[in-house]
């Protein structure tokens, strides 16, 4: 069963994997409609969020995956004494947590399940600690082992949720991980074996779709408004407006990535236009192209040339991003003309869930480890 609470996603997922992974249950409640007001994430307001939601999310995840056993009968030992306290001393930062969980976990069997597997990092700080603390107190009750994965890792393991890719065959792979928080070009040669070779030198991809939404009006998240417009954008349009924003650091010969020139520029265009142009669908759907357009040429143009330089085997993608239609059909395009490999998840294990966090715990299994060395870590590093 694994915890995903690093963002605006509360989620949990029970998998069975033996060779291919099968999903048991998927649950994800979202906050986007609550942090829209704000225009992005609000991380005080989402950990009370995931505080809120996490119980009902066990619920319905363990319902689903056809877990949930009312207990026939009250067990009232000594022990249970020793194991309320200890539950209260590690929700003792989550009081509205540790209010409902008891009345849960006396109401229910323990769940057949293996290991519980949990987001540490990289993230929002206060959001990880709620999901560490709820998994360190689910493992504690039940007594089973905690396996702490990184968030940037599981979105790479995604790509394990639906094939089963021949490992023989596979490695060295070039991943690119496009998400809000994190743009990296990383070479990964077995599980478990990373190195970083690229990365943003200021904003995310996601959050240059994230700002310059932002900035046209748009709502949070930036990446599905601008591509939903950008699909409806005919090309003459473009031509009309003369908006040619420009494609940063692309013929530069190292794999690093700078996107937030990209939402200066769209800053600087939109108060050039008249108030009724600002305004006209027209433009809006011409300028979200052109920066879809900017954002996917730098990434697909770094990731194919990493791919070759390091004589990669396939390309892996993942992360928030890699739900954008465009990206991944010019992605697909552009290795079917080099005969690269490349593996993309489904647009829905792209962005934030838990099967995801679960297959990249059952690839690191040996980390496996007791709730009280567990810790949260908002800046981890693959
Ligand atoms: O991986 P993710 O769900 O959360 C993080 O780990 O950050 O990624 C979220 C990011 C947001 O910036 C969002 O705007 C972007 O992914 N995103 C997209 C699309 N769907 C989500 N960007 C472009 N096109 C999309 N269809
Ligand atoms: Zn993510």
């Amino acid at each position: 069963m694994a915890i995903e609470t690093s963002c605006d996603e509360t989620a949990i997922a029970v998998l069975e994997i033996n060779s291919k992974p099968k999903i048991l249950s998927n649950i994800i409640a979202s906050q986007v409609k609550i942090h829209q007001k704000y225009g992005g994430v609000f991380p005080a307001l989402a950990k009370r969020e995931h505080q809120k939601n996490l119980l009902p999310v066990l619920t319905k995840s363990l319902k689903t995956a056809k877990m949930l056993k009312a207990q026939s009968v009250k067990r009232e030992t000594k022990n249970n004494n020793l194991k309320r306290k200890t539950l209260q001393k590690i929700l003792e930062r989550e009081p509205n947590l540790s209010k409902n969980i008891e009345k849960f976990l006396n109401q229910y069997e323990k769940p057949k399940i293996d290991a519980i597997a949990i987001t540490v990092g990289p993230g929002l700080e206060p959001c990880l600690w709620t999901g560490v603390n709820f998994a360190k107190a689910l493992s504690s009750w039940w007594n089973l082992s905690l396996i702490p994965v990184n968030h940037l890792e599981a979105h790479i393991a995604a790509n394990w949720l639906e094939k089963n890719p021949d490992t023989k065959n596979l490695f060295p792979t070039i991943c690119l991980v496009v998400s809000g928080g994190h743009t990296q070009l990383i070479l990964m040669k077995d599980f478990g074996h990373y190195k970083i070779i690229g990365e943003t030198r200021d904003d995310a991809a996601g959050e240059c779709f994230d700002k310059t939404a932002r900035v046209l009006g748009l709502p949070y998240p930036g990446g599905p408004a601008i591509s939903k417009l950008a699909e409806q954008a005919q090309s003459p349009s473009q031509k009309d407006f003369k908006i040619n924003l420009s494609r940063p650091m692309i013929n530069e010969k190292n794999y690093d990535f700078s996107f937030s020139g990209l939402k200066t520029a769209v800053l600087y265009d939109y108060q050039k236009r008249s108030a009724k142009t600002k305004k006209s669908a027209f433009y809006l759907k011409a300028i979200s192209k052109e920066i879809q357009e900017a954002i996917i040429d730098v990434l697909i143009k770094k990731t194919i040339r990493a791919a070759k330089d390091y004589r990669a085997k396939t390309i892996m993608l993942g992360g928030g991003v890699t739900a954008n239609n465009r990206l991944r059909q010019k992605f697909l395009e552009e290795t079917e003309k080099k005969k690269i490999e490349i593996f993309i998840p489904q647009p829905e294990f792209s962005t934030d869930n838990a099967a995801m966090i679960a297959v990249a715990a059952y690839f690191g299994i040996k980390k496996k480890k007791g709730w009280q060395d567990i810790k949260a870590d908002a800046n981890l590093r693959i």
